[in-house]
């Protein structure tokens, strides 16, 4: 009988350092990184290609029919394809993500790609990181993890890769925006953002990045990954 897949859900708000941390601990344990974020994000960025109103249900939930979201690998490296288009460089915007924050609450955009993760997962050996992993889409998954950090921490991150990018902004504004975004997350009816009874909470407003990532490999190998299966010096 084939193995079946071991599969790390990490879930928690933005900013929390989910897409690094996990990375990371992908690449120490020879798993491949499923971002759902990404997926959102693309659907988002074909509402705004299409014009399409993000606050209107029916006219989003129509228009998603028209995204085809795919999954490709290059070097290690999740990219997101938009009815065949690599958009994984334009879906990184603030515009993007807060589109994708609002357009994720219907439960057509939320349909539209849950066999595509579940099929991901069965597949493979996968960290997946998101909102609803957890909780929805994986609710068997091997290790589960809820990483968070304060919104004050957050923002003081997020500040900090804008300055070194030369763009001009607001920590105040940011922070108010990384509270709205949780808000909306976490508040929607459907698969909000929030810990699985099951999950294991890391708070890495105190903790270097590092320490995270052994935290969350302790973890999966608290639930039966081999020690083994963890990789040195990358
Ligand atoms: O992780 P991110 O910032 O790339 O995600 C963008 C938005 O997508 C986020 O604000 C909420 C939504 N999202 C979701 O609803 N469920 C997921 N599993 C992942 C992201």
């Amino acid at each position: 009988m084939q193995k079946k897949a071991f599969n790390i859900a990490i879930d928690g708000p933005a900013g929390a350092g989910k897409s690094t941390i996990a990375k990371m601990v992908a690449k120490k344990l020879g798993f491949i990184y499923v971002d759902t974020g990404a997926m959102y994000r693309a659907i988002a960025l074909y509402m705004l290609r299409q014009g399409v109103d993000r606050t209107d249900e029916a006219a989003v939930s129509e228009a998603v029919k028209g995204a085809k979201i795919t999954i490709r690998y290059q070097d290690g490296a999740q990219q997101v394809l938009l009815n065949g288009e690599d958009v994984s460089g334009l879906i990184r915007t603030e515009e993007v993500g807060n589109t994708a924050s609002a357009t994720s609450v219907y439960p057509a955009v939320r349909a539209h790609l849950l066999a595509l993760q579940r099929e991901l997962a069965a597949s493979a050996d996968v960290l997946m990181d998101g909102r609803d992993i957890g909780t929805c889409i994986l609710p068997d998954a091997d290790a589960k993890i809820f990483l968070t950090a304060s919104a004050r921490v957050r923002a003081m991150r997020r500040y900090k890769e804008l300055l070194e990018k030369g763009e001009a902004c607001n920590l105040e504004e940011i922070e108010q925006d990384i509270m709205e975004r949780d808000a909306r997350d976490m508040n929607r009816e459907i698969a909000p953002l929030k810990q699985a009874a099951d999950a294991l909470l890391v708070d890495s407003s105190e903790m270097t990045i590092e320490q995270v990532v052994q935290a969350i490999i302790d973890a999966a190998v608290s639930k039966g990954l081999p020690a083994g299966r963890v990789q040195e010096g990358c």
